[in-house]
């Protein structure tokens, strides 16, 4: 017997931004309400959906209809999947498709798929007609709990990842964690990594309870424990809603959401940004480095980091550098790639570090020479 999947209840956390302020919808079967939604915000607006292929060919349907049900007039306009589609190029292809479907100052543009979905047609709303309003459906767990909140969108350069784009707040993101299902195993455990994150950067009760949990956060579904998946992508929206009201340009405290990322994005360009690394794995050795070094630093006991690390490695993670697939960046190049994403003043760098899990802070006086000690032990 098939049982008919009826919408949860949704969680809705609001981002407090004056009046750019704005709701995240988040629960299982969330996808159906896009269309009645859309209109209570925006009475009258036409729609355009932007999708990647592998993302269009599971859910753009059920997304059309839910917009179709409302009688919002829409076009999808679908583009590859992955990290090279934030590019000039595509950014041209989309803009000049979205005029080409006549999308108006009223109307509303659909991102829906992962981080690089939202970013591209973010970015794309920014900039078309001095800003369109966007609507983000995020359908990766990464997504879900981080990039399709806080109004961060752009496309990569040849001279590095992100470093054309523009603040721009969506008016609403519909997190259905139902989407998640025909995600990659892969994929869902490093968006993990950013969920532990929530946790290890200011939440230690958080973290404790994904010790717990977090098997039922990876099974979602129906059965029992059902709600552990809505219930850490609400505390997680939680934890970056209220960091972004409070510090929306990044000049102060949204720097902790980037706990983990200094070594990660090394790393990850050390593995020229492939599939031997996601993002996600990235950010965990990433973390787990952060936490050994605050224990070199005796900022923090050496089992409090052990319990960070042991996490992340029992669900999966990459937590040491020879976990890479392939073979690990050497110190030296790592080193270079670490100055070039965080400006070195007169030796000194910048790093999220940790007193305690749940308990980040922003180091702006770390050595260069002492990471460079403490990345050379890794390899022993
Ligand atoms: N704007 C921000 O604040 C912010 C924050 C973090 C990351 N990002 C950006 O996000 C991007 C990474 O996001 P991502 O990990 O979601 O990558 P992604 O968008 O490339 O998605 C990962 C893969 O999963 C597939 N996929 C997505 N949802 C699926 C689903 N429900 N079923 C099946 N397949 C699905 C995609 O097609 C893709 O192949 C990076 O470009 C990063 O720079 C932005
Ligand atoms: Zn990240």
């Amino acid at each position: 017997m098939t049982a008919v999947q009826r919408a949860s209840e949704p969680v809705i956390v609001n981002v407090g931004l004056g009046e750019r302020a704005y709701d995240i919808v988040i629960g299982r079967g969330g996808l159906a309400s896009l269309g009645s939604r859309i209109a209570a915000l925006k009475k009258g607006a036409s729609a355009a959906i932007v999708s990647d292929e592998t993302v269009a060919a599971r859910h753009l349907g059920a997304a059309e209809a839910a917009l179709r049900a409302a009688s919002i007039r829409t076009t999808a306009i679908v583009v590859p999947p992955g990290e090279a589609t934030k590019s000039w190029s595509r950014l041209e292809e989309v803009c000049d498709r979205l005029l080409g479907a006549r999308i108006e100052r009223n109307d509303v543009v659909v991102a829906l798929g992962g981080g690089v979905m939202g970013d591209l047609a973010g970015f794309a709303a920014a900039i078309l007609r001095r800003g369109l309003d966007v609507v983000q459906v995020p359908t990766s767990l990464l997504a879900q709990v981080d990039s399709s909140v806080g109004g961060k969108t752009g496309i990569n350069s040849p001279h590095g990842k992100n470093l054309v784009g523009a603040f721009h707040q969506p008016a609403m993101v519909i997190a259905d964690t139902a989407l998640l299902d025909t995600l990659p195993k892969r994929e869902f455990r490093a968006g993990y990594a950013e969920v532990a994150k929530y946790g290890l950067l200011g939440d230690a009760a958080f973290f404790a309870w994904l010790e717990q949990n977090w098997q039922d956060v990876f099974a979602g579904g129906q059965g029992a424990g059902s709600s552990a998946r809505e219930h850490a992508i609400a505390v997680c929206c939680r934890g970056k809603a209220g960091i972004v009201s409070r510090d929306e340009r990044e000049t102060g405290e949204r720097a902790l959401l980037n706990l983990g990322h200094t070594f990660g994005h090394a790393l990850e360009a050390g593995c020229g940004f492939s599939d031997r690394l996601l993002h996600g794995e990235a950010v965990a050795l990433g973390m787990a480095l952060a936490f050994g070094f605050s224990a070199r630093k005796k900022l923090i006991a050496p089992a409090e980091a052990e319990r960070a690390r042991a996490h992340l490695a029992g669900v999966g993670l990459p937590t040491h550098i020879k976990d890479i697939a392939g073979g690990a960046p050497g110190v030296d190049e790592l080193m270079d790639l670490i100055a070039q994403d965080k400006k070195v003043k007169r030796g000194k760098l910048t790093f999220i570090l940790v007193r305690g899990i749940g308990q980040a802070f922003v180091a702006n006086d770390v050595d260069a020479s002492e990471v460079r000690s403490f990345l050379a032990e890794q390899y022993r």
